[in-house]
């Protein structure tokens, strides 16, 4: 078994039926959420031979800040389900691994609780329809130290799951469920979707003074539109396949992303990233970095701090191992020329 999916049995067999689901599951009949690690390994590597590659580095920097390695954590919903210090757990890993967190909208432990605890991190925003609680949410974030801003744009309304039995099925208290979202009830925040369009690029920006990265990003003319409302970053991603499912998988969308930007700039992706080979492959690709979602969920669920921290730097290792048996001793020096044309599909 790959150590992926030995981590993966594990979390199952320790957390709740219906926990499990909620973060394993995707949308419709989950097609995406299987191409989205299918497709990885359709990418075909090139390999350079006789290297010094003695010692690899991974140590980057993404919009001002250090990184031990490019793989970040990506936004996830409700880390208490995985464990009982939730974010507050997720965030000491991944500082600890020399990561940066992407803390969700929809975190069950306050802002500046996980602020306290954490390296660098950045908050994942939904635009609700009630624009107060997503300013007052901003504001938290800035006073707390966040460095980035991510608008998710693919959820106008939420995927169906078909896993999913319902947020009453789910052991989360209603003070974990609305942590940073106060005063709103469940069915509220339920009712409250998603009510983004480009010109909030520009609102979150001027309302924060911090850079705004999107996320969701599958198309080039969506990749132009962004970087003409201001967008500092671009996060190619499906959502790990809960949003519409059918969608393209992230490794087949990056290089048209990736190509309309042309070097203006980060291009990030996620979804179905696994070891170092996928993270190798989706730098050849031109991608700045990936982020993780699942695995950290994993890590969280059988280790808590210690857990997300294993899962941080076992990647870490992963791509050490894969830069150096394609020949590259630098993360930095990885080009287009590591990825075979035509690849089969
Ligand atoms: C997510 N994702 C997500 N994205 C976001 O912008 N805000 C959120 O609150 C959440 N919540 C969330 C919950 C769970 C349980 C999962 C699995 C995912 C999507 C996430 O940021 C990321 O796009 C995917 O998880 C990446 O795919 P992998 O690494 O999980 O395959």
């Amino acid at each position: 078994m790959l150590p992926y999916e030995a981590l993966e049995a594990e979390a199952r067999a320790r957390l709740p039926e219906a926990v499990f689901d909620y973060y394993a599951g995707g949308a419709g009949d989950e097609a995406t959420l299987v191409d989205n690690t299918a497709a990885w390994t359709r990418v075909r590597l090139r390999p350079r031979v006789l290297r010094d590659v003695s010692s690899v580095r991974t140590a980057t920097e993404l919009l001002g800040t250090p990184l031990a390695s490019p793989v970040l954590v990506a936004p996830t919903a409700f880390h208490s389900l995985g464990h009982p210090e939730g974010e507050l757990a997720t965030a000491r890993g991944t500082r600890e691994a020399g990561s940066l967190l992407v803390l969700s909208s929809r975190a069950s432990r306050k802002v500046e609780d996980v602020a306290a605890v954490a390296g660098p991190w950045w908050l994942q925003v939904y635009v609700f329809k009630d624009r107060g609680l997503t300013r007052a949410l901003v504001q938290r974030a800035v006073a707390s130290g966040a460095r980035a801003l991510v608008l998710t744009g693919d959820t106008p309304v939420v995927g169906r799951k078909r896993r999913d039995r319902g947020d009453a099925e789910l052991p989360l208290p209603e003070e974990d469920f609305l942590a940073n979202l106060e005063g709103l009830t469940r069915r509220e925040l339920a009712e409250q979707a998603s009510d983004a369009t480009f010109v909030d690029i520009h609102w979150l920006r001027d309302l924060s003074g911090l850079p705004v990265l999107v996320k969701g990003v599958l198309r080039s003319d969506d990749a132009r539109e962004c970087l003409r409302h201001g967008a500092s970053g671009l996060i190619v991603s499906n959502h790990g396949g809960r949003q519409l499912d059918g969608a393209v998988s992230t490794a087949d969308a990056l290089p048209e992303v990736v190509e309309a930007v042309d070097n203006a700039v980060p291009v990030l992706v996620d979804g179905g990233v696994r070891t170092g080979r996928d993270v190798l492959r989706a730098l050849a690709l031109g991608a700045r970095a990936v982020l993780v979602g699942r695995p950290v969920l994993w890590g969280l669920a059988t280790g808590g701090a210690d857990g997300v921290r294993g899962v941080l730097d076992a990647l870490r290792e992963d791509t050490v191992r894969a830069l150096a048996l394609a020949g590259v001793s630098d993360v930095s020096a990885v080009g287009p020329d590591l990825v075979a044309p035509n690849r089969p599909r």
